[in-house]
């Protein structure tokens, strides 16, 4: 079928929103016909030709939510009307990492999605005999795309297309940090690196878990702001000194939980630094450039600091990303406020502009 996409042709270049091939789907695969989408720090780095590991041409796009259009052969867990989310981090369910629960990582298709494949090795994308790679196993900036039976998340049909699309990526990487990588006690306290979608999710996500104090740490007002929204009781414009006002806020000790959520490794050394002695750990979630490093003195460890990371918010997206969305539709997650901008696919270039001016903290495309 004929369908219109945002393919990535050379990076560093605008998006081209054109008309592309999308074929059948084969054996396990499934036809989703895309209705919100939010926009991602990872498409930009991707389509800046920054990431190291990217390919084009790619149809970009990986925070999507639609409906199941039409299943291929031997798919039995979901059917045409389903609401699924996407996952670029999907759960095959038998693997030797989805088999435990102390990890999300899925070996099932790795290899293939990494460089664009679906998991036969072939696209189902293309443009006159061309063909066009699926970005992150996903490629929702589309009207419909195929992707694996297992990278789609089944949820609750009641919830809003524009509020579920968040899930798909920074919202419950936030989440999930906070409650299955770290598993916040109650009554602790935590500070919270970042007030993007990945930060203001961590803090929700230190509130859920019964957190008593949540500091959040940005250098923007109006962001720390939308902090206090999703819970932090206090805030501090970030900067040279902010181990040092940690340190002041907790009696000198510094806190049980610390989340990384800028991707600069400047603040993961402060994330570090303001963990607790004895028990403090440190969840980093932001993605550094290449070739960075995170500099710790070996003494924090030893005296108990811990750190640790997090993709995709230890989330098993099949079984959690629903779990997630129930909480919302519940009232405990308030989604609207990180919702900045509604476009158009043809927009989804302005989305990138939007966000390189952190103008929002989302901005979602919305399909008709
Ligand atoms: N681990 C994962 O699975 C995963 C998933 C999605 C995104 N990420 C990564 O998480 C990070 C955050 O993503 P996002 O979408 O929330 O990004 P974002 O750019 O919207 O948010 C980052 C925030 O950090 C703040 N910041 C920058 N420098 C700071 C400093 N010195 N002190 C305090 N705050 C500072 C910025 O003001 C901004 O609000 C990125 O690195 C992204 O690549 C990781
Ligand atoms: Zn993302
Ligand atoms: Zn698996």
């Amino acid at each position: 079928m004929k369908i219109r996409a945002a393919v990535l042709e050379e990076f560093g270049q605008p998006l081209g929103v054109q008309e592309v091939e999308l074929a059948e789907p084969r054996g396990g695969e499934v036809l989703v016909r895309l209705v919100a989408c939010g926009v991602c720090h990872t498409d930009l780095y991707t389509a800046s030709g920054a990431d190291p590991s990217g390919y084009a041409p790619a149809v970009l796009g990986h925070e999507g939510a639609g409906v199941v259009e039409r299943v291929g052969p031997d798919v039995t867990s979901l059917r045409e009307g389903d609401h699924v989310v996407t996952l670029f981090s999907p759960q095959c369910g038998e693997c030797v990492h989805c088999v435990d629960p102390r990890t999300n990582l899925c070996m099932a298709i790795r290899e293939q999605q990494n460089k664009g494949y679906l998991p036969d090795g072939s696209t189902r994308i293309s443009r006159g005999g061309e063909e066009i790679r699926h970005f992150m196993g996903c490629s929702t900036f589309a009207e419909y795309t195929v992707m694996p039976e297992i990278a789609l998340a089944k949820v609750n049909p009641e919830a809003p297309f524009e509020h579920v699309c968040l899930f798909a990526c920074g919202l419950s990487t936030g989440l999930g940090a906070a409650i299955n990588t770290a598993a916040v006690a109650p009554g602790s306290t935590c500070v919270v690196f970042g007030a993007g979608m990945v930060g203001l999710g961590a803090v929700a996500g230190c509130r859920l878990q019964g957190a008593e104090r949540i500091v959040c740490v940005d250098l923007s007002p109006e962001r720390l702001e939308l902090a206090r929204g999703q819970g932090a009781t206090d805030v501090i414009v970030g900067g040279e000194g902010t181990v040092e006002a940690i340190l002041e806020m907790t009696g000198g000790f510094g806190a049980d939980y610390t989340f990384e959520a800028t991707g600069n490794v400047a603040v993961m050394r402060q994330a570090v630094e303001a963990a607790r002695m004895a028990w403090g750990l440190c969840t980093v979630a932001g993605v550094a450039g290449k070739g960075e490093t995170l500099d710790i003195v070996p003494r924090l460890l030893i005296t108990g600091r811990r750190v640790a990371g997090s993709s995709f918010g230890g989330v098993k997206g099949r079984d959690q990303v629903p779990v997630l969305v129930e909480r919302a539709l519940a009232g405990e997650i308030d989604v609207a406020p990180f919702i900045s901008h509604r476009i158009s696919l043809d927009e989804v270039n302005r989305g990138f502009e939007l966000m390189e001016a952190q103008d929002g903290i989302r901005s979602v495309i919305e399909f008709n």
